[in-house]
C-alpha cells in the first residue's frame, strides 16, 4: 500500500528526511516512532503529496507521489498534527463542509456524516459548536474529518497529543476498529506505549533516518535483553534462593540489583512457576513480585542512546 525508497527532504541545512525506506502492506498499522524534529511530519507530508521529495521514490496505493498527486489524494485521508476544525461550527457542520469538499452531496453526504458521528461516539453532541468540546472529542472529530471520503489509507500524525489517558484509549480503540474494517494506517507518535499497543510494524526515526525497522515483537527480541523476575521474600532467605535459582533452566543470573532481588531469565513464566514450588517446599512467602519484560522503551534507548521524552 505504501512504498518508500531512499526518500530525502532538506530544509536549508537540515536533512529533515535522510534516506528513509520502508513499506506498509494493505491492512497493516505501521507506526513511525520518534522524538520532536525526527522527520515524522515531513515523511507524512511527502506521502500525502503535500510536499515534494528532493530525492528517492515513494508510492501510495501503487501511485507515484511526484506524478499522481491528485489520484493519491482521493485514496488517502490525512489527520494533521495541528487540529483543523472550524470552532464556531457544530461537529455535524464540520463534517458536512469536508464532505462537500470531497464532492459528496444529498443523501449520500447525510448518511456518511451520520455514520462518522456514530463511529466517533459524537452523535449526541452533533449539534454543538466544536469550541465547547473537550480535547478528546476534538481529536476524535479531527480523525473523522480524514475519513469522510472513505479512504483506503489513513495518515495519522500524533493524534493523541494533549489528551488524557482515557481519551487516548478511546482513540486507539477507534483506530483499531477502523483497521479491522480494512483501513491501512500509518501512525506517528512519540509515545512508545502507543506504538507498542497499536502497531503491527514499527520504524524508529531519529534525525531523519530510520534507526530500526521491523515487526514489533522482532524488534523487542533484537534488543537481546532477557526477562527479569523481581521479588522480595517475606523472610530473608535470599542467599539460599540465589544459590538455587542460578541452577534453574533458562536462568542466567540471580542476586540483588537496585535494591531488589532479581532473577534474569529467557522467559519469566516458567521461572515464576519454579519459584512458587520453591516457596511452598520451604513454607516461605513473598513480599513483592513482578515480571519485567524488555519493551520498546529499552529498544529506543539502545538505538538512540536517549529517552524519547527528554
Ligand atoms: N517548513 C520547514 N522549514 C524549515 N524546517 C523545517 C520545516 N518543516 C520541518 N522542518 C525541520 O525538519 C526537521 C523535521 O521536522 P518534522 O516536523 O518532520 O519532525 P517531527 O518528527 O514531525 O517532529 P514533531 O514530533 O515535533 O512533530 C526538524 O528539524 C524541523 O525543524
Ligand atoms: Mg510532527
Amino acid at each position: 500500500m505504501i512504498q518508500v525508497h531512499e526518500l530525502g527532504k532538506r530544509f536549508g541545512d537540515v536533512k529533515a528526511v535522510d534516506g528513509v525506506s520502508f513499506t506498509v502492506a494493505a491492512g497493516e498499522i505501521f507506526g513511525l516512532l520518534g522524538p520532536n524534529g525526527a522527520g515524522k511530519t515531513t515523511t507524512i507530508s511527502i506521502l500525502a503529496t503535500l510536499l515534494p521529495p528532493d530525492s528517492g521514490r515513494a508510492s501510495v496505493c501503487g501511485l507515484d507521489v511526484t506524478t499522481d498527486g491528485e489520484a493519491i489524494r482521493r485514496r488517502i485521508g490525512v489527520v494533521p498534527q495541528e487540529m483543523a476544525l472550524y470552532e464556531e461550527l457544530t461537529a455535524e457542520q464540520n463534517l458536512d463542509v469536508f464532505g462537500r469538499l470531497y464532492g459528496l452531496k444529498g443523501d449520500q453526504l447525510k448518511r456518511r456524516v451520520a455514520e462518522l458521528l456514530e463511529l466517533s461516539e459524537l452523535t449526541e453532541h452533533a449539534r454543538r459548536p466544536v469550541k465547547g468540546f473537550s480535547g478528546g472529542m476534538k481529536r476524535r472529530l479531527n480523525i473523522m474529518m480524514g475519513l469522510v471520503h472513505a479512504p483506503d489509507v489513513l495518515f495519522l500524525d500524533e493524534p493523541t497529543v494533549g489528551i488524557d489517558a482515557q481519551a487516548r484509549t478511546r482513540i486507539l480503540d477507534l483506530i483499531r476498529g477502523m483497521n479491522e474494517q480494512g483501513l491501512t494506517v500509518l501512525y506517528t507518535t512519540h509515545y512508545l506505549e502507543e506504538a507498542e499497543q497499536l502497531c503491527d510494524r514499527i520504524g524508529v526515526i531519529d534525525h531523519g533516518r530510520l534507526a530500526a525497522l521491523g515487526d514489533k515483537e522482532q524488534l523487542i527480541h533484537e534488543i537481546g535483553e532477557s526477562d527479569a523476575v523481581r521479588l522480595l521474600l517475606a523472610t530473608d532467605r535470599h542467599a539460599d534462593l540465589a544459590a538455587d535459582a542460578a541452577r534453574w533452566p533458562g536462568v542466567s543470573w540471580a542476586g540483588f540489583r537496585r535494591g531488589k532481588f532479581e532473577i534474569q531469565c529467557d522467559d519469566g513464566a516458567p521461572v515464576v512457576a519454579r519459584l512458587q514450588t520453591w516457596l511452598t517446599e520451604d513454607g516461605l512467602e513473598l513480599d513483592q513480585l513482578e515480571v519485567i519484560r524488555p519493551n520498546l522503551e529499552s529498544l529506543y534507548l539502545k538505538i538512540t542512546g536517549r529517552a524519547l521524552r527528554e
